[in-house]
């Protein structure tokens, strides 16, 4: 069985098993060759002014994105897959879903799409001139029709597990596949915000568990799992956590020292992540107090007269 050795080197060689680079992703595309990585799995900058980014005009920025797909194919195995995940870009207020403008540059290159996975979550920013986002989205291209793709690692519980056939040849036997069901294109993983217990100083890590679903769909032990935007070392964390190699490109450093950090933990097994397939923590269920509306018993508080005045002026509550 392939087992990582623990040693973590900063430059890529196909022999090795785990690389974190500190630089332009481009320099360390420059030095994997072609077709050797099995899945690219990355969260780009959205050119939105985070700070580990300058904003520059969106052609500038889809300039740089191709550029650094382009490698990307040429390092991808036939048989492999790349996922991008992005949100919006904002102009002025107005979004962009980066998705639909970097799906063009895919498909120029030749790849096939397979799916445009939906993430939603509940937490981010609270919007006053359009809804709030709570998703995002992954789109998933392969080089060939020859892909990588186990379902059954990453199935999850029927909803229904004891149904059975009621006619048929097969009637009275269960109808569903005992090891779960395909998980869909609409994930509901909850984001590393604050109280999350993956949270590090990066400002938009990936869930570890998000990354996990790609390595073991689309890859096999031993493969090359590459994150040209690594952050935090999230892809590598989730790569070496079942046996693929892992490796990413990060510019700044105190993103490298995290990454680092969390793979040494990982390797010893003591990071602490949220486990795959946890169902998301609903307050109301877990009987939190805070989940009850004082003012619905509390008549000195403010609030009663605000929801009486939206009642008079919209006629709803
Ligand atoms: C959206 S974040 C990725 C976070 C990552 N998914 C994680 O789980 O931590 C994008 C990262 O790409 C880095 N970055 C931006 N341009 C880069 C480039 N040309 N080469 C390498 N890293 C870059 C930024 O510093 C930032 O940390």
């Amino acid at each position: 069985m392939f087992k990582n050795n623990g040693k973590i080197y900063n430059k890529f060689d196909l022999r090795r098993k785990i690389v974190v680079y500190q630089g332009d992703c481009l320099d360390l595309l420059r030095d994997i060759p072609d077709e050797s990585l099995q899945l690219i799995v990355t969260s780009p900058p959205y050119n939105i002014g985070k700070e580990y980014e300058t904003k520059s005009k969106l052609k500038q920025y889809l300039g740089q994105q191709a550029a650094v797909i382009k490698e990307c194919v040429r390092t991808l195995s036939p048989h492999g897959s790349i996922c991008w995940q992005v949100g919006n870009y904002v102009d002025n207020g107005s979004i962009v879903p980066l998705d639909t403008i970097l799906y063009p540059i895919f498909v120029d290159f030749g790849l096939k799409m397979r799916n445009r996975i939906i993430w939603h979550f509940e937490h981010g920013l609270h919007c006053s001139k359009r809804f709030s986002g709570r998703y995002e989205t992954i789109i998933w291209f392969t080089k060939s029709e020859d892909y990588v793709f186990n379902l059954d690692p990453v199935r999850i519980p029927q909803k229904y597990p004891g149904k059975k056939y009621f006619k048929g040849p097969n009637a009275g036997k269960y109808s569903c596949n005992p090891l779960g069901k395909n998980p869909g294109d609409v994930w509901v993983i909850p984001n590393v915000k604050s109280n999350h217990v993956e949270k590090t100083i990066h400002p938009c890590q990936f869930p570890v568990e998000l990354i996990e679903r790609f390595v073991l769909s689309m890859t096999n032990e031993g493969d090359w799992v590459f994150d040209p935007f690594s952050g935090t070392g999230t892809s590598i964390v989730a790569a070496v956590r079942h046996n693929r190699r892992g490796a990413g490109a990060e510019y700044e450093r105190k993103y490298i020292d995290v990454a680092v950090e969390r793979i040494e933990q990982e390797l010893r097994g003591t990071l602490k992540t949220r486990p795959m397939n946890r169902p998301v923590y609903d307050p109301v269920l877990a009987g939190n107090s805070l989940t009850k509306a004082p003012w619905t018993y509390l008549d000195d508080s403010e609030q009663p007269l605000l929801i009486k005045e939206r009642k008079l002026k919209y006629g709803t509550l």
